[in-house]
């Protein structure tokens, strides 16, 4: 066999390798005990899978309801994600109640269902949050191992920085000393957008009110700055493709794909508390039911909506309303399901004079294959970002009459009340209105990342195919709506400053028609989405506290052997998009849990 032949040939093994260990039907699994059984391949169960399976004395089955992310081009390629991922082939496609607070309207609320979980269709944004977030976390649960001091070296080790796809000089606009060594790819734009030079400029001219942040990931979160992606070299980097596949063809992993784990059954009493070691599931609604056993824990890693519900059907949760659905209640945790946060969004559109933003490819399909041609060529041009090339995160100033009825909610002076995402085009991902036929655009996503409003969750009934009703009862709480309000005012004030004259012609649509903060309230009403970040339906708590679902170590509170290890246990939502803190806190969870089984 010559060289060539011989390097295909130990290619196509190797490939087809590493498909033999991705089981689509139960019935080709060769044993049903393993010492872990993670319920999720998503942005913390793959984590957890890879760092398991370092010890070659762990046997792992990772149970994913979802397909693989192998070949699916719009994960792959950046700027595709937020128009086409959500509500697709690779989305649990979920709703939301009518939002009472949002002219009763139901919001659309998918999930990753598919290998990465959300971080395969997310939308990339990469910002671990302040330190303070952290801080905050080790005081609600009064456990010091969540402070920043104790996971700073979890965060170095999820992610590093590379270079941007057009390989040119970064200096000044990132700060590689507060990037790490880790799997996750994270880089900043490849390809400079009609508006970033504005965003700065108006930024580093304006002294305190915009401020300019060199890195997000700092431990300073307030600031103007470049947005960075989870992706290295023009491709989406998730827990998929960083943490997942690498390791697949390790021996003591099994991964176990469109199978849908249907509750967990406990076996027996160890302490007096019982023991979740029998994890049930099946293919579909229809299919027959199977179980496997985990003989040292399993853990629940299927996010803030597939967690709860599997509590709730394994009779884990209030046992009244348990009761009332004929669920036998194990163990009494009412917070189950409880407590649902997220962040709500809303664009305010400004017209501008330029040829240059991204209206046309979005609207006209030549432009597109093009851009997609060039993509699928070398992985560069603007299909290799993300929509948005620079973000905000400010706060309210602090004489806003609303601090008279609300203290701050923020974790402290380094923490956001809101954000905004800067598009040159007329938004993407976040609109409720159709794009115009016409017309170029420049669009603050404006984001609430400080809310008190709190949502929450319940099943519909015992059918575990049968989706859960979800309220995060968006707008609920005033102190959202004045924030909302202020940060309106901001993005107007932004685009009053010098780089934008002659550029920005004119306020369009809904919420900039608006003028009193009554009338931005009703606009945002009919215009808020969400920038879907729910968390915190299964949040820690200290370890003897009667509320909260598990205790510091993630150990669900009444019980032996169940863990959780997903978005749901955040003890607050993070002013910041939360799959960095995802990351960190998976990484700290592997590391907690190889320690007592040590
Ligand atoms: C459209 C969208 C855009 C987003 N944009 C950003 C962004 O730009 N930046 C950012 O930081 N964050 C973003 N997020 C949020 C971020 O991706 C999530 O916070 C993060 O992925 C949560 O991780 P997780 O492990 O808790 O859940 P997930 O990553 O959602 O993983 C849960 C996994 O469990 C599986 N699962 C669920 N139920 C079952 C079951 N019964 N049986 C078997 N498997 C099951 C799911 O299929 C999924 O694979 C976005 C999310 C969405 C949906
Ligand atoms: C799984 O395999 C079994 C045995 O071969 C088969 O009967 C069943 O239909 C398969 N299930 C699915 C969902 O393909
Ligand atoms: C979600 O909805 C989309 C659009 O209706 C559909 O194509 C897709 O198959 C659905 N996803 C799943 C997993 O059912
Ligand atoms: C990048 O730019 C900075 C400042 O402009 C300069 O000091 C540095 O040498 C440059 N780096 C490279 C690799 O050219
Ligand atoms: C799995 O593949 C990786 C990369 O191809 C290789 O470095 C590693 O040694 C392999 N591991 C096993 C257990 O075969
Ligand atoms: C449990 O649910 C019931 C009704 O469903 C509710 O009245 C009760 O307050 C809940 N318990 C707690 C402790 O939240
Ligand atoms: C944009 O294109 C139109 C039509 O070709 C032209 O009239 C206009 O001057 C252009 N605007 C800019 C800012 O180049
Ligand atoms: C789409 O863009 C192409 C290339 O710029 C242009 O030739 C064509 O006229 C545009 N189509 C429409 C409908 O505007
Ligand atoms: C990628 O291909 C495009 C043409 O499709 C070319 O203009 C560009 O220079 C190439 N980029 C790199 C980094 O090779
Ligand atoms: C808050 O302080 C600023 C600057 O000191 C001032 O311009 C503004 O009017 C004050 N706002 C309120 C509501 O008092
Ligand atoms: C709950 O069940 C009812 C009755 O089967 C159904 O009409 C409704 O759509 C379900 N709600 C959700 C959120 O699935």
């Amino acid at each position: 066999m010559n060289g060539l032949l011989f390097f295909f040939a130990v290619s196509l093994a190797l490939a087809c390798f590493c498909k033999a260990t991705l089981f689509t039907n139960v019935s080709q699994l060769t044993k049903s005990n393993y010492d872990f059984v993670i319920v999720g391949a998503g942005a913390a169960g793959s984590v957890l899978a890879n760092r398991l399976t370092e010890n070659p004395s762990f046997s792992v089955l990772v149970i994913e309801a979802g397909v693989t992310n192998e070949g699916v081009l719009d994960i792959e390629v950046p700027f595709l994600a937020p128009g086409n991922l959500p509500m697709s082939s690779v989305t649990w496609n979920f709703t939301t109640t009518p939002q009472q607070n949002l002219d009763d309207r139901v919001l659309t609320y998918p999930r990753g269902r598919v290998l990465g979980g959300s971080s395969s269709i997310n939308f990339m944004v990469y910002t671990r949050g302040s330190d303070e977030e952290y801080d905050r976390w080790a005081k609600l649960t009064e456990n010091s191992g969540w402070a920043w001091e104790n996971v700073a070296q979890y965060y170095f080790k999820s992610s590093r920085l590379v270079p941007p796809v057009d390989g040119r000089n970064i200096t000044g606009e990132v700060n590689p000393s507060d990037h790490g060594n880790g799997p996750i790819l994270v880089s900043v734009p490849g390809m400079p957008s009609e508006i970033d030079d504005r965003v700065f400029t108006t930024s580093k001219e304006s002294g305190s009110e915009f401020p300019f942040s060199l890195d997000w990931q700092s431990g300073n979160a307030v600031g103007v700055g470049a947005l960075q992606s989870t992706a290295g070299g023009g491709v989406r980097s998730s827990a998929a493709t960083a943490y997942l596949q690498p390791v697949l063809n390790r021996t003591n992993l099994d991964v176990l794909i469109q199978t849908t784990v249907t509750r967990v059954i406990s076996n027996g009493k160890s302490g007096g508390k019982p023991v979740f070691n029998k994890v049930e599931m099946a293919a579909n609604a229809a299919s027959k039911r199977f179980t496997v056993t985990a003989s040292k824990e399993v853990i629940l890693s299927a996010g803030s909506i597939g967690t709860p519900q599997i509590l709730m059907l394994s009779g884990i949760g209030n046992c009244t309303t348990l009761k009332t659905l004929d669920i036998d209640c194990e163990i009494d945790l009412p917070d189950v399901g409880e407590h649902l946060q997220d962040h709500p969004l809303m664009s305010a559109y400004f017209t501008v004079d330029s040829n240059n933003t991204f209206d046309d490819l979005l609207r006209n399909a030549t432009i597109l294959d093009a851009a997609l041609e060039q993509w699928m060529s070398n992985h560069s041009g603007i299909l290799a970002n993300a929509p948005g090339n620079a973000i905000a995160f400010l706060r309210l100033p602090s004489n806003d009459s609303i601090f008279k009825t609300f203290a701050d909610p923020t974790a402290g002076p380094n923490s956001p009340h809101f954000e905004f995402i800067f598009a040159a085009s007329d938004g993407y991902g976040g609109s409720v209105v159709p794009q115009p036929a016409t017309g170029h655009f420049l669009t603050f996503q404006v984001v609430v990342v400080s809310p008190l409003s709190r949502g929450n969750l319940k099943l519909n009934n015992t059918d575990p195919f049968d989706f859960p009703i979800i309220n995060p009862n968006f707008f609920d709480s005033e102190f959202d709506q004045a924030v909302m309000v202020g940060a309106v005012r901001a993005a107007r004030r932004f685009v009053e400053a010098a780089p934008w004259k002659g550029f920005v012609t004119g306020l369009f649509g809904v919420v900039n028609s608006a003028n009193t903060d009554e009338e931005i309230i009703a606009a945002s009403r009919q215009s808020i989405v969400t920038i879907w970040h729910p968390t915190s339906t299964a949040r820690m708590s200290p370890k003897d506290a009667s509320f909260g679902v598990t205790d510091p170590d993630l150990l669900v509170k009444g019980a032996e052997g169940l863990r959780i290890v997903d978005a749901s246990i955040f003890p607050v939502i993070p002013a910041g998009h939360p799959v960095a803190a995802m990351y960190i806190i998976a990484e700290r969870a592997s590391d907690l849990i190889k320690n007592s089984w040590a």
